[in-house]
């Protein structure tokens, strides 16, 4: 695993864009898996500004998020198809098509985990997974539990998810209690896994996942056995690494 850490937030965010977009100038048919949460915001804020300086082209990329919430309409503002719009599908040139989040409105949600499963597989193995990281260890909305799902699947979100996500929200009793992910055995398919993690509120769990045991009780020590993990952190998130 690398492990950079950085003073200037401006800095992280350049070093997380120019790897997404290293990947993209190698490959103009990358597979790309996006995030969503607070944590990427200014790694796609700079993708996009050196989109616009004409540094690449997303058109023949594709890419796949990680996860939706259940019931929420798509035009919601707290969609993550709405979070994508606003933060870097609709400043891009990747065709609408070839973006893909999963449907928590479909009809039957099994089916839908299996429609994008089978997307990701005609796709092709993921070139790079970007993640984030909640509180609780959550890598896409992989929660904490007994044993983990490989693919695509509903989950019932961690009371203390949603209380992390009511931030986003005007209160607690909005934030959906289900959401659509895909699974760690996607993600851990992914030839190389962008972390970035910010904030002294994610020291301690930093720690858990990078150098504690590998455990489904923390889904983010799983990153610990993956070939190409690149892990970004602020300085605050990795104040208690040894
Ligand atoms: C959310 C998302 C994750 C995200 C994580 C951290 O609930 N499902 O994909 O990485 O929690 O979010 P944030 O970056 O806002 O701290």
């Amino acid at each position: 695993m690398n492990v950079w850490v950085y003073d200037s937030d401006d800095k992280l965010n350049e070093a997380g864009a120019g790897i997404i977009s290293g990947i993209v100038q190698t490959n103009p048919r990358a597979v790309l898996g996006l995030a969503t949460g607070g944590t990427p915001v200014g790694i796609y804020k700079q993708l996009v500004g050196d989109f616009e300086r004409g540094m690449f082209s997303f058109r023949g990329v594709t890419t796949f998020n990680l996860d939706e919430y259940v019931g929420l309409p798509e035009n919601h503002p707290e969609s993550y198809r709405a979070y994508m719009n606003e933060h870097l599908f609709r400043h891009i040139d990747l065709p609408s098509g070839q973006a893909h989040i999963p449907d928590g409105n479909a009809p039957d949600l099994e089916a839908e985990c299996r429609r994008y499963d089978e997307r990701i597989e005609d796709a092709g193995q993921l070139d790079l997974q970007l993640l984030g990281l909640g509180h609780n260890g959550h890598i896409g909305f992989n929660e904490p539990a007994h044993a983990l799902i490989k693919g695509t699947h509903v989950v019932d979100l961690a009371e203390e998810t949603r209380k992390a996500n009511a931030r986003f929200f005007p209160s607690l009793d909005e934030v959906p209690r289900q959401a659509l992910t895909m699974g760690v055995g996607t993600i851990l398919k992914s030839k190389t896994i962008l972390l970035v993690v910010k904030g002294a509120d994610k020291a301690d769990i930093v720690r858990r996942a990078l150098q504690g045991p590998i455990t489904t009780d923390c889904p983010a020590s799983l990153l610990q056995t993956h070939p190409h993990l690149v892990v970004l952190l602020d300085r605050a998130a990795a104040e208690k690494l040894s």
